[in-house]
């Protein structure tokens, strides 16, 4: 068994304008805030009590998510009144948790298909300080690259570069021995991948890297999230319980209807991520666009490529 902390407080400037007004953690993806899907993942690999670390619009989370009952997992919430950067979250974080099974962090804006449980059993086997959860990519420059030894041992944290020794990178999900997060100080702005992560690898800790080439996507632009939403759908559309869509109407390219979303007769949706409690007005058109819960679309509007929410219409770039 273990317990966990989800990382959700950044203020995911990348998404903008997509976060204006909701944090990124609870942007929907196939109907589903991000952080439901990985509370799902979470539950199903023995966790029963995990942390939410909020920090930006701190407020969205509890209403949803309460106290974990609806998920079979206990949710406790840790809030930052300013945020603590990714080290200083997860210390501050598990301030509420106990000291006797391994802690696991998630960063709050993967959609990661991975093992957690085979990744909990190897920190476990190979008796680690930290265990990360590392990806091969084609092209690591885009990211900072985690070689290892025969072993699995991590030998370095390398920022971005033109050359990448490894094509191995953090993907997002760490398994903390918990007498290592407390070397973390409390209250400060701390850095895990640039600050705790290099610190531990050169003073010659047991951080291991557990390699598992799942299905694995960082949504943190509006194409990445798009993306995501689409590979969940896995189809035409998906439409969350209570959505009624016009016999007329037509939907396509992998689009997300939320929960009591009302579709109107021949509308016509492309590519679209449409939130909850939406009204899309009778032959309105919209491709690659998001709308965030509560819009209502007027007839006859044709949007491409746009934020629609009830008080702001913004481009976004896919
Ligand atoms: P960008 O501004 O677009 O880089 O996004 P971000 O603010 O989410 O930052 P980043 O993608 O680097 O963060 C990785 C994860 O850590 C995300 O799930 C964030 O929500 C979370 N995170 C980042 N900074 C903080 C923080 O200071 N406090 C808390 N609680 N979470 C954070």
């Amino acid at each position: 068994m273990a317990v966990g902390i989800l990382l959700v407080g950044g203020f995911g400037t990348r998404l903008k304008p997509l976060t204006n007004e909701s944090p990124k953690p609870m942007l929907p993806v196939a109907g589903l805030p991000v952080t439901e899907h990985q509370i799902l993942a979470a539950k199903k690999a023995g966790i029963h009590t995990l942390v939410l670390a909020t920090s930006y619009l701190a407020d969205v989370f509890t209403p949803y998510f309460g106290d974990g009952s609806k998920w079979g997992i206990k949710i406790l919430y840790a809030v930052e009144k300013e945020p603590l950067g990714t080290g200083g979250a997860i210390r501050n974080a598990a301030e509420l948790l106990g000291r006797d099974e391994p802690i696991v962090i998630f960063n709050g804006d993967v959609l990661s298909r991975h093992s957690i449980a085979a990744q909990i059993d190897f920190h476990i086997a190979k008796k680690a300080d930290v265990t990360l959860h590392l990806i091969e990519v084609e092209d690591a420059r885009a990211f900072g690259c985690v070689p290892t030894d025969d072993s699995g041992r991590v030998t370095a944290f390398l920022e971005k570069m033109e050359n990448p020794v490894s094509r191995s990178i953090n993907a997002g999900c760490y398994v903390f021995s918990p007498s290592v997060l407390d070397e973390i100080p409390l209250g400060a702005v701390v850095s895990i991948e640039r600050e705790t992560f290099p610190t531990l690898v050169q003073s010659a800790r047991a951080v291991f890297g557990y390699k598992e080439q799942a299905y694995w996507l960082d949504v943190g632009t509006p194409a990445a999230l798009f993306k995501g939403s689409r590979d969940l759908v896995a189809g035409d559309f998906v439409l969350m319980p209570g959505a009624v869509v016009a016999p007329t109407a037509r939907i396509t390219g992998g689009s997300a209807i939320g929960a009591d979303t009302v579709v109107e007769a021949g509308a016509v949706i492309i590519d679209c991520i449409i939130g909850n409690n939406v009204r899309v007005g009778e032959g309105a058109q919209l491709s690659h666009c998001f709308v965030a819960h509560g819009t209502h679309v007027p007839a006859a509007a044709i949007k491409e490529s746009i934020y629609l929410s009830a008080t702001a219409e913004l481009p976004i770039s896919l």
